[in-house]
């Protein structure tokens, strides 16, 4: 599969350690905390995105049988057979109006998650979460969350310290192969190519008044600015048009504005992992290790080595010459462009912040990002226990 290539042009510079790597000094950032699950977090982890980027594979690494119920593992297990996207926490009809989640909203996803408290009565539920809760990790990984403006600030009304995953992929290629699992796995589209639809989402862009403004509007905010860019996520995805799942498609490859809502209202030290999903694919047992120290504060048990060296990672859409289903150059040229501009300019910027914030990083090391401006002095900082 063809990689879309970015130039990554443009003048960003991480100032401080592009100048400190000049005068061949070493720039350190912190070491990677472990923070421990807090029993009152519902869930204990959840895995907001992205589509295509791992998740499946990823909540199956957590999940199964031979790690979840290894008699050596240390841990509380996860539910047998977890259903997968509890979706509730962006579910429709979630507005700033009635963000307090009522009690009902919080039983229903317990129950979504399978928790041991979900069928407690009302008298019995403190007890239930003050003995029981702690016998057993919970999981959402429904991988629509990290482009919801509202789901960070409805989890912070549930749970305020929950762990994180987010899994970013290209986004043309994320885009390109979410359009091909839609169309092989579900059916949808049956008359349109991802051409057409990248068309039409260009369209709607410039159809709809005020769309254009707001897209300008982030993309001028400061990269450091997590502020004005979660303002714009908020306004970007307020519009119609993003009511739509053929423009949901392209529009969620928006990662450096979707994720600092999430920033602004939600992330803490040590417990977000940000994790590059090529390096996923490719070193899946390099990727869980560090997923299970950041989730445990553990080395890896052989059963969960076992089962990350095993097989390759799990997708569910074969590889297709169907010409519909792949970009032509000029539309891949012309989302690449989209993307470069709105993500790629300021992603190292980005990751750069959030490791500074706490944040733990897999990857990003390698293919595609090499050519993205801030690549270099990324990867050149060395840990330090700061
Ligand atoms: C805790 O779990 C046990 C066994 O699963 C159950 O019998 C007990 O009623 C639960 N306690 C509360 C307070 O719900």
């Amino acid at each position: 599969m063809k990689l879309s290539k970015y130039k990554c042009r443009g003048a960003f510079i991480a100032t401080v350690l592009a100048a400190a790597l000049r005068l061949g000094l070493s720039v350190f950032i912190k070491e990677e905390v472990f923070m421990p699950n807090q029993p009152d977090a519902v869930p204990t982890l959840l895995i907001i995105g992205t589509a295509k980027g791992g998740t499946t594979d990823l909540f199956e690494q957590l999940t199964a049988g031979i790690v979840n119920l290894d008699p050596s593992r240390p841990d509380p297990p996860f539910p047998q057979k977890p259903s997968k996207e509890p979706g509730l926490l962006s579910r429709g009809g979630v507005d700033a109006s009635e963000m307090l989640p009522k009690r009902p909203q919080y039983i229903e996803y317990l129950r979504l998650l399978s928790h041991p408290c979900s069928e407690a009565t009302k008298g019995s539920f403190h007890e239930c979460m003050a003995t029981n809760a702690t016998k057993q990790y919970t999981l959402d990984a429904t991988p629509t969350y990290f482009f919801s403006a509202v789901a960070p600030q409805y989890l912070r009304q549930f749970s305020s310290l929950s762990k994180i995953i987010m899994m970013i992929r290209d986004p043309v290629e994320r885009a390109e192969v979410l359009y091909r699992h839609f169309v092989l796995a579900e059916g949808q589209w049956p008359d349109q190519s991802i051409d057409d639809l990248a068309t039409d989402f260009f369209k709607a862009i410039h159809t709809e008044e005020g769309v254009v403004p707001a897209l300008q509007r982030a993309a001028s905010c400061s990269y450091g600015d997590v502020v004005c860019l979660a303002d714009s996520w908020r306004d970007i995805s307020g519009f119609t048009f993003m009511d739509s799942l053929e423009n949901k498609l392209f529009a969620a490859g928006l990662y450096r504005y979707a994720l600092a809502v999430w920033r602004y209202h939600y992330f803490k030290p040590g417990r977000v992992l940000v994790v590059d999903s090529h390096a996923f694919f490719e070193r899946r047992v390099d990727a869980m290790e560090k997923v299970i120290r950041f989730l445990y504060g553990r080395p890896m048990l052989h059963s969960e080595r076992m089962l990350a060296a095993s097989g390759g990672v799990w997708r569910k859409v074969v590889v297709t010459s169907l010409p519909k289903l792949t970009l032509s150059p000029p539309v891949r040229q012309q989302l690449s462009e989209f993307y470069e501009q709105h993500v790629m300019q300021g992603l190292f910027r980005m990751l750069s912040d959030m490791r500074d914030e706490g944040a733990w990083m897999f990857g990003f090391d390698g293919e595609p990002w090499n050519e993205c401006p801030g690549f270099k002095e990324f990867n050149a900082a060395r840990k330090s226990k700061l």
